[in-house]
Parts: structure tokens; sequence; C-alpha cells
């Protein structure tokens, strides 16, 4: 296919890496210290940087690269997974430090840090710095990076970013990209631009236009947008789990979607969440062995999507104890909206997708009474708990005085 070009290697010549087209001429050729790559969903942005920086280490001698994204969790899950998941692939020699996420290829280094604790990047300088989902980056947090990326070599230092264009009052659209024009390198990209997407992803992207406008605009087409009209706005994010309580889960079915198993716990009269499990083209029987090393107290109550009863009943065969939920859609928001959500800060998914969960808006931007169906995985997974678990502990006990 002509959109896909191939970069070769110097040194290792039988290595192959073929970057989706418009990515890897952008990359090959942007000669600006700062680069946004910007685009909507699926577009191909973060795989493209991904192999770009594999490139450069084979490639070039004695660079320090640093890839990086707000929390440690969600860089371990994303960009640190997808890189390994690519050496591996190529089948490129490299040795690690696991517990520093260092990782040594040729000469060259490539560290993993988070922004979460900036200090964790003051000490250090260097060459190539990818930002990974940089909305979630403050002001900030771009500055430092900035001030890192500047080690001496005989090459220039560059900075990349990655991201959905979620909201036009961002930072990086408002400061970055809209003063300095023509001094940045910016690449907009879409779904059009990546030929290895499956028909069902690209076809629920394009289902997006009759969802929501907004979304349409950011998530299929690429483009700036503001997300309004979002439907949660109890919640927020902690690092611990309280030691008393029984926890009860949510679980939402999916194939090409993510299948998602979510725990809660009520405590104090709030709500703590974490995520047990987020993964596509997992079947059944896949879905019965996770659950089974990740649940290993079956008699907690798990509520699932009830439109699927062979599945609840092979799960509930398995000794679990399952409840199909209900799954009044308006009903179940309004009692999630109840309670302080604390959301476990591992739980990557789930802090994604309540970000950005949103009613549905036509055109002329009047609401429709109905979220967007698109990346709602967990919080399906997160309404069916709550609402099916916790409804009866609302209604009033009526007493009848004769
Ligand atoms: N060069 C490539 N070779 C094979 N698959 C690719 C390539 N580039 C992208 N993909 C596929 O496209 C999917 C979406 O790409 P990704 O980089 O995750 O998108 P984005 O970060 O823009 O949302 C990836 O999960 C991967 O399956
Ligand atoms: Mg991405």
């Amino acid at each position: 296919m002509k959109i896909q070009s191939l970069i070769q290697s110097n040194l290792l010549t039988d290595i192959q890496i073929p970057i989706i087209g418009k990515f890897g001429r952008f990359l090959s050729q942007t000669q600006k210290r700062i680069n946004l790559l910007y685009g909507g969903a699926g577009s191909g942005k973060s795989y493209s940087l991904a192999q770009w920086f594999i490139v450069k280490c084979i490639t070039e001698q004695n660079k320090s690269f640093l890839i990086t994204r707000k929390t440690l969790p969600s860089l371990k899950l994303t960009a640190y997974k997808l890189f390994k998941e690519l050496l591996s692939e190529y089948q490129i020699k490299y040795e690690e430090n696991k517990t520093d996420l260092v990782i040594w290829i040729n000469s060259n280094e490539v560290y993993f840090k988070s922004l979460d604790d900036p200090e964790k990047i003051k000490s250090a300088d260097f060459n190539y710095v990818w930002g990974e989902e940089a909305t979630e980056l403050t002001f900030d947090d771009y500055k430092q990076l900035n001030l890192r990326a500047r080690r001496k070599t005989d090459t220039l230092n560059q900075l990349f970013f990655t991201f959905n264009p979620i909201d036009s009052f961002h930072w990086l659209k408002t400061i970055v990209i809209d003063k300095l024009v023509g001094i940045i390198g910016i690449l907009a990209s879409n779904y059009k631009d990546n030929p290895y997407l499956s028909q069902d992803y690209i076809d629920e992207l394009i289902a997006l236009k009759n969802q929501d406008e907004t979304y349409y605009q950011i998530y299929t087409k690429g483009e700036w947008g503001i997300l309004k009209n979002l439907i949660y706005s109890n919640w927020g994010v902690v690092d611990y789990w309280p030691e008393n309580g029984d926890s009860f889960y949510g679980l939402d079915f999916g194939f090409n979607n993510p299948s998602a198993l979510i725990e809660l716990l009520l405590y104090d009269n709030e709500i703590y969440i974490r995520e047990l499990l987020y993964e596509t083209h997992l079947t059944n029987t896949d879905l019965i062995g996770k659950m089974k090393v990740l649940l290993p107290k079956k008699s907690n109550p798990i509520y699932p999507d009830s439109a699927e009863p062979d599945r609840i009943e092979e799960i509930k065969r398995e000794g679990f104890n399952v409840k199909p939920a209900e799954k009044d859609v308006h009903d179940g928001i309004d009692h999630v909206k109840r309670y302080k959500l604390h959301i476990h800060r591992d739980a990557i998914n789930v802090i994604k997708e309540i970000q950005s969960y949103k009613w549905k808006e036509d055109k002329d931007g009047n609401i429709i009474d109905d979220p967007v169906k698109f990346n709602d995985h967990a919080m399906d997974a997160i309404r069916y708990a709550i609402f099916t678990h916790l409804k009866t502990q609302l209604t009033p006990t009526i007493w009848r005085l004769k």
C-alpha cells in the first residue's frame, strides 16, 4: 500500500518498521523543536511515535529519550507497554531496568517517567521527549519538559506531544498552537490516515455523527472541540483503598469493544472504584478465566449487563454470584450522582471515560437526554453496579401505622 512508508535501520538492515505514511513523512522531515501531533481516536499517533523512537534508537547513538505521561499507572499501561511490544515484535535486542523503567538499545537510553511527581524529571536532560496524552499535562509540566530537552549533541533536540483535541480552551491550543504558529510543527490526523483500523472501529467512529456533534468533531474528524454537558462531576482520584467493607462489581460485556470489570466499595456512604479488567477481544471463556483470578471470593455480587443472558448463565455456572443489572439509564445515572466517587489512580480507563462522558447534543447544540455511546464501557459497568446494588438502600422503608 502506498500509504505505508518503510523506514529501514542503518545498523540492522533486516528490521523493517512500517510507519503510517502521514506520520512517517512528518516525523522524518520536521526540523521543529516542538511538535504537536493531535487528532481523532485511532489515527495512529501513539503507535507511530513509539515506532519513531525505536527507529531513532536504532539509527542514532548516545541519545537519551524520555517517554512521559501524567501518571505512572497510565504510562505503564500505554506508551511503556506499546514500546516494549513493538521492540519484541521487531525482535530488537535491549536491556532494561524494570524497577526504574529504563530501556537501553545500543548506546541509547529510553526513560519512562511520569509527571505526577515533577521532581522525577528535574535531574536529567534528554535529547528527545514524547509526551503522551498531553492534554493531561499542565502548562508547568510542558515548561518543565521544554527545559529538560536540552541535552548537548550533534542533532536537534525535539519534543513531541500526542493527544486528542478535546478542549479549544486548553493551553495546548490557546498558548502553544495559537501563539506559536510557524514556530512549532503540527500534524493533525484522523482515522482516515490509518490503514490498519478494523472496519468495526471505523463504523463506530462514523456513527458518532448520529450521536453527538462534538464527539464526532473531536474523535472522528480530529478537530478541536469543547466537551460540554458532562454527566458526572461528583468524582475525584485517590491512591488508597479502604480496608473495611465488602466489594461489589459491575461488568460490561464487549468483544471488539472492551469488556470492563469494575470493583466498587461503599465506605462511609461514599463509593470507591477500581478497575480490574478493561480488555478487548475476550470470549466468555477468556473472561471467566480472568474472573477466577481477579475475584477469588465468588460470593460477592457481580452486576453484568442483563442484555446477555447466555453469558450471564455461563458465569453463574462457574459459581459466581451474578445478578443481572437493572439498566434504566436515567435512573441509574441519577443514582450514581448521589454518591461521591473516589476513583483509584490506577483505574486509568475509568478516569479517561468519566472525563468525557457526556449527554448527546444535536447539531444545534440541543441536549438530547441520552449519554453518548462511545468510550462508555466502564461507565456502564459502574452504573449497573451502583444502581442495582444500592437502589434498595435508598428506597425508604414505609411503616404503615393503623
Ligand atoms: N504502523 C502500524 N502498523 C500496524 N498497526 C498500526 C500501525 N499504526 C497504527 N496501527 C493500529 O492502529 C491502532 C490505533 O493506533 P493508535 O496509535 O493507538 O491511535 P491513536 O493514538 O491515534 O488513538 C493501533 O492500536 C494499531 O492496532
Ligand atoms: Mg493514543
